[in-house]
């Protein structure tokens, strides 16, 4: 079972960017996670390739990037180039899902597909075991900072049961209002990967939160 932080950058200080950078690549977190929104797809802008390259060039781990855009296959390459590691797409952004995993893939990349909290797990049923990874919004996207949707838990058991039919080794991200209350059981559930914005960057001491929600004492 892993026990993953990925560091969602959306909430950290950007006049101090390059001292978030240094607190992540200090801490106990294992990536750092980008949020990428073009205003279309979700109803907010973020930021775009100069900041994935800046934070890439400080980075001394994985960059974790969450597209939220719409027709993503249009900029698989420049956000390999940028520094990405880890590229994922919306289910819903993707018509021909099935190509632009593989492509993400060709380019090296670790492929994720992310679904929207409205939309049931069983929708992965016939593509599961050509994702790396799964990442389950548990807010909806398009901002930081917001609470839970506790329905998240029992679509985590679903998409572990499919997973596990399925033969594939897929793992399961959970994105949106994590914190150190609900950690705990969203590993226990069968998270592989949490990503928090806001209990990181909120917190007093940032480190100690990352130690907290990985349930590192
Ligand atoms: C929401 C983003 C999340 C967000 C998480 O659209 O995909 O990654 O930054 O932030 P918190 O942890 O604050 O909910
Ligand atoms: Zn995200």
């Amino acid at each position: 079972m892993n026990r993953l932080l990925s560091v969602s950058m959306l909430s950290a200080d950007f006049e101090q960017l390059g001292n978030s950078v240094d607190m992540v690549n200090k801490s106990e977190a294992d990536w750092f996670h980008l949020d990428i929104m073009d205003g279309v797809f979700v109803p907010n802008i973020s930021y775009g390739f100069p900041l994935v390259r800046a934070i890439a060039a400080k980075a001394k781990k994985p960059l974790d990037v969450h597209l939220m855009i719409v027709d993503p296959d249009r900029y698989l390459e420049a956000f390999k180039e940028a520094g990405a590691q880890l590229l994922s797409v919306h289910y819903e952004a993707c018509t021909h899902l099935h190509r632009t995993l593989y492509r993400i893939r060709a380019l090296g990349m670790k492929a994720g597909v992310v679904l929207n909290p409205h939309n049931p797990v069983e929708l992965l049923n016939d593509i599961v075991q050509d994702a790396d990874f799964v990442l389950l919004m548990s807010v909806n996207p398009g901002f930081g900072g917001q609470s839970f949707i506790e329905h998240t838990y029992n679509k985590i058991t679903r998409l572990k049961e499919m997973i596990a039919k399925s033969g594939s080794a897929a793992l399961i991200e959970v994105d949106g209002g994590v914190s150190q209350e609900n950690a705990e059981r969203l590993y226990a559930a069968g998270a592989d990967i949490l990503v928090a914005g806001n209990a990181v960057f909120s917190a007093g001491n940032p480190m100690q939160a990352i130690r907290q929600i990985k349930g590192i004492q």
